[in-house]
């Protein structure tokens, strides 16, 4: 939610900064904003209501030069997206510019002390009462920027990533962090700072993670410094970056998330690399070896996440409760955080998350935490706040996902889950060693098993020209299939707009069965399972009611698609598998329906992708 970026350097800063908000502009595209100052010390501020293009033309013909600024891609809190709103933000002299990630919870008790005391405020938003503050603060006790940042955020509750820049002080940015992410680059001579490492990366590889409440003094010419809201001096911790910037383009593709769609076999191969072994016949999750006996001991795994991460979290209780036995609750983060939950010192908490950084998961993985329980992290982006929040954790391995709609991070989600639910059950001795072997070998073969499935891509485009016009979709699983319902759904509805609900088959009948007309599309997960006698009577049902029918079907499958309207078929698989070969005609589908429908997307409306406030 908002991405923010600044430089300080020898460079131009505005075509770096330009650059960086178009990476980081999958966290937010209300507005965009930068803030420069040039080599008559003039601090100027342009923004946009739209995206980063738009401010691009207003920029047009502007004076842009400066080697020092700040820039902000905003999705909207606080305010609505306008002009106006969009960061960056002069205090009241004019003399400081400020961008921010997050909100500031007790923005309107500052705001009214600030009015009382003369300040005029242009937004609405919360940030521009920070930047105030900062000046109030700073005029009022006669001290230094760097002092009156330290000052004010004491006096804030929230969560924030902020930069600012002084008019007089054109040799310094001031950055602070808590609950929003925020990372130094260290160039020679030059500074860069960002949201994530996606804007720093084709200038250096050596950052810094800021932690909470951390401050960095990035002044040019001068070694970075970091200090804590006390004035305490911490250490700088440097760490590599392992991306490479073609990660970071569409590589050919017209859009992210069908790059991302056709990475999913190399994404599941690299997740599994090193982990899953076919010839010795083994998996191996470093962090399930370092903590063997909490899991084979554990009483109950508590899986927390949000969205589509939530929806890999049900195929892992699926999974935890078949091959481990051990029972499990899926719970979303922005409920467990607010229920008094119930929670055990021998309880395991696994958080889900390809950012790392959603704040709903993030304060309930502190929850846990305090209540002694073990908190595992499944994430995606390395170094983000939630793998540095937990115990131990496995990475996903899929690189940069910038796609707002999740995909080939789900699939890889559920890979770990699989690889871990595999191992705990081998150690509890609750997986029989063939049924293990079996599952191991055919998890090997997944990844070929999706390029096959990615064949039909120009089918499933052609089937989604019957689709687009639908008003409402029905998607219905069981057992393994739910998850994948709900999955497709969700990905239908984000990016075309298209209203779509996901159900557990068998519940048709307690209600959405009234739903179904000559006119819906009903996309059934008819794979081969435990369950598929069952779905055909489903499918009967919706048959009887003039539903239209879409089926995923198993190659080897013949009663289902002598019902079906349409199939899209798969290969066949391990039941618990499924949903690594299910979900991906479904993201297909998705994206071609919205494509149809002339939808952005990459970045579809009123989303952000990662989700850094409640
Ligand atoms: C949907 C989607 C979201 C995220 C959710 C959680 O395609 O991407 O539903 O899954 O916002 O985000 P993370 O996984 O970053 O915690």
């Amino acid at each position: 939610m908002c991405g923010i970026i600044g430089y300080i350097g020898y460079q131009e800063a505005y075509p770096i900064l330009i650059k960086g908000l178009h990476r980081l502009e999958y966290r937010g595209y209300d507005s965009a904003g930068i803030a420069l100052i040039n080599r008559e010390n003039n601090l100027s501020i342009y923004k946009a209501k739209g995206r980063v293009a738009d401010l691009e033309e207003f920029s047009l013909g502007k004076d842009i030069s400066g080697t020092v600024g700040i820039a902000h891609t905003r999705w909207a809190t606080h305010g609505e997206p306008n002009h106006i709103n969009a960061h960056p933000h002069y205090s009241q002299s004019e003399n400081l510019a400020l961008i921010h990630n997050g909100i500031i919870e007790n923005y309107a008790v500052l705001k009214e002390s600030l009015s009382r005391k003369g300040y005029v405020f242009q937004s609405d938003t919360d940030t521009e009462v920070l930047v105030q503050l900062i000046e109030y603060i700073k005029t009022g006790n006669n001290t230094d920027i760097s002092t009156a940042v330290q000052l004010a955020l004491k006096q804030v509750i929230g969560a924030y990533a902020i930069a600012v820049i002084e008019k007089e002080n054109p040799d310094l940015i001031i950055a602070a962090r808590k609950s929003s992410p925020l990372v130094v680059g260290i160039g020679k001579n030059e500074f860069f700072l960002a949201s994530d490492a996606t804007p720093i990366i084709e200038y250096t590889n050596q950052v810094i993670y800021l932690n909470d409440e951390e401050i960095a003094v990035i002044h040019r010419n001068e070694p970075l410094r970091i200090v804590n809201l006390s004035n305490v001096e911490k250490t700088p911790q440097i760490t590599r970056l392992e991306m490479s910037l073609n990660e970071l383009e569409k590589g050919g593709y017209p859009h992210f998330m069908l790059k991302e769609i056709f990475e999913q076999p190399r994404t599941l191969r690299d997740c599994m690399s090193g982990r899953v072994n076919t010839g010795n016949r083994n998996i191996v999750l470093s962090g399930i070896v370092d903590h063997r006996e909490k899991f084979i001991n554990c009483r109950r795994i508590i899986i927390l996440a949000c969205g589509t991460s939530w929806h890999a979290g049900l195929i892992g209780e699926y999974l935890f409760e078949e091959f481990c036995r051990i029972p499990v609750e899926v719970e979303y983060s922005s409920e467990f955080r607010y229920r008094h939950p119930v929670i055990h010192r021998d309880d395991i908490v696994i958080a889900v998350s390809q950012s790392g950084e959603t704040a709903d998961t993030l304060a309930a993985i502190e929850l846990a935490k305090e209540a002694g329980a073990f908190v595992y992290g499944i994430c995606n982006v390395v170094g983000s706040s939630i793998p540095r929040n937990t115990d131990s954790g496995s990475y996903t391995h899929v690189g940069p996902e910038i796609g707002v709609a999740s995909t080939k991070a789900f699939t890889a989600q559920v890979a770990v889950l699989v690889m871990m639910a595999l191992s705990i059950a081998r150690e509890k001795k609750t997986i029989p060693e063939k049924r293990f072997l079996a599952v191991l070998s055919e998890l090997s073969r997944i990844p070929g098993k999706i390029e096959t499935i990615l064949q039909q891509n120009g089918y499933i485009e052609d089937l989604s020209k019957i689709f687009t016009y639908a008003h409402n979709f029905i998607y219905l699983g069981r057992g393994y299939g739910y998850p994948v319902a709900i999955e497709g759904a969700l990905k239908l509805k984000e990016i075309s707009y298209i209203h779509a609900e996901g159900y557990p088959a068998a519940e048709m009948k307690h209600g959405p069965i009234a739903l179904i007309d000559n006119e819906m599309p009903v996309v059934v997960i008819a794979t081969d399972s435990t369950t598929y006698d069952k779905m055909i009577s489903n499918i009967q049902e919706i048959k009887a009611r003039k539903g239209r029918i879409l089926a995923i079907v198993n190659k080897s499958d013949c009663k289902v698609r002598e019902m079906a309207d349409y199939t899209i078929e798969i290969p066949d698989t391990e039941e618990c598998l499924s949903p690594l070969l299910s979900i991906v005609p479904l993201q297909l589908l998705s994206y071609h329906i919205a494509v149809r429908k002339g939808r952005d997307v990459d970045m579809p409306r009123n989303l952000a992708k990662s989700v850094t406030v409640e």
